[in-house]
């Protein structure tokens, strides 16, 4: 745990290599202000574009291209360059992957001394929120966290910095593999989300009748993979000239996320229902999906009025660096450092 940490402001390295993101930050956090004075993220879509997901090999390599020169960016930038604590996600992702920024991590630690904090990836996304300023003046606990990504799709009870309790969970594919998956299968590209989100604005929500997995399911748990079959099955039932037409495809694409939409939202007000927190944000790349941030704003307003709305984390969405030294500020406080002799990936880590 940091010591003085009443008046200390610290500054924090953050790195995040868990997937298709190399991204480097610093941040300078006291109990009353948060300034990020460098964030650079490296976007690796591109050239996993080309293969229509990413490809581990790939990325841990790109990430071994980029980490450096992004480091040598911000200590161009940074003068005097110097900070207190090094934050690097361990995990989940791909441990290649992983292991391309934790390297790094581990080798300055060594070189200066400073403490460094194995970041859970996933507390990360959940303290993207508190990186916006508006949102730290409301920030009381409990806090019910929407946190949609890539590969997790959770409500997660945050009874205090550091304290989770997982409400519900997928039992299969979060709902960001439903947006990138059900577009691949239409053959739109990757990554899915914006792409579905862009194509639904022109689209009619009701034009198909899709399912809402689990939306009567008494538990707080998600389930997209039987999703992803009647959207495939709607996409092949389709005539090969409907499959071509520009309004069809805006229309499916309207109806798929109105569905995902749907899902996670009457979860998270269920949810909200019985949980009465203070607050409610959602985080994760899916939550820079604008229909999703509108709907799930006006049902908490109309529905449970006394849980504030978190403004969803513009910017700060899909994977960065900055939500990385956000949690390890958070770890630092209230926990204790890693130690780096020891500090290996976890690909698996949940919360
Ligand atoms: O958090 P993130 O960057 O990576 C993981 O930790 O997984 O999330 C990436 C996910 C992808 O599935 C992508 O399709 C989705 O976020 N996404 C979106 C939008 N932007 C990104 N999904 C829906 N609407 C969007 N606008
Ligand atoms: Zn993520």
């Amino acid at each position: 745990m940091i010591k003085n940490r009443k008046k200390r402001s610290i500054r924090i390295l953050g790195i995040e290599t868990s997937c298709d993101e190399t991204s480097v930050a610093i941040l300078n956090a006291s109990n009353d202000a948060v300034r990020l004075s460098f964030h650079e993220t490296a976007t690796q879509i591109p050239i996993h574009q080309r293969y229509g997901g990413v490809v581990p090999e790939v990325a841990a390599r790109t990430h071994v291209a980029e980490i450096v020169s992004l480091l040598e960016r911000a200590r161009a930038f940074e003068k005097p360059y110097r900070f207190d604590a090094i934050a690097v996600t361990k995990g989940p992702g791909l441990a290649t992957a992983l292991r391309v920024g934790i390297d790094a991590a581990r080798t300055l630690a060594f070189v200066t001394g400073v403490p460094i904090v194995g970041v859970n990836h996933l507390e990360g996304h959940l303290a993207s929120s508190w990186l916006v300023a508006e949102n730290r003046t409301g920030w009381k606990f409990p806090i019910l966290a929407l946190l949609v990504s890539g590969g997790h799709t959770e409500l997660v009870l945050m009874k205090d910095f550091c304290r989770y309790k997982v409400l519900g969970r997928t039992r299969d594919d979060a709902a960001g593999e439903a947006f990138d998956k059900t577009a691949k299968l239409m053959g739109l590209g990757y990554p899915g989300g914006p792409i579905i989100s862009q194509l639904a604005v022109s689209g009619n929500p009701k034009a198909f009748d899709l399912p809402r997995p689990m939306l009567h399911d008494v538990s707080s748990d998600f389930s997209f993979s039987g999703f992803k079959s009647a959207v495939r099955r709607t996409w092949e039932e389709l005539p090969e000239k409907k499959k071509k037409d520009a309004q069809v495809i805006a229309d499916l694409c309207a109806s798929i996320q109105e569905a995902i939409v749907d899902v996670l939202v009457q979860k998270t007000i269920v949810a909200v229902k019985k949980h009465s927190p203070k607050a409610v944000c959602v985080v994760g790349g899916v939550s820079a999906n604008v229909a999703l941030q509108e709907r799930l704003k006006s049902e908490l307003k109309r529905q449970t009025p006394n849980s504030k709305f978190l403004a969803a984390a513009k910017g700060f969405h899909t994977d960065n660096a900055a939500m990385i030294a956000a949690a390890g500020y958070w770890v630092l406080k209230h926990k204790k450092p890693s130690n780096w002799k020891t500090l290996d990936a976890e690909p698996q880590l949940d919360i």
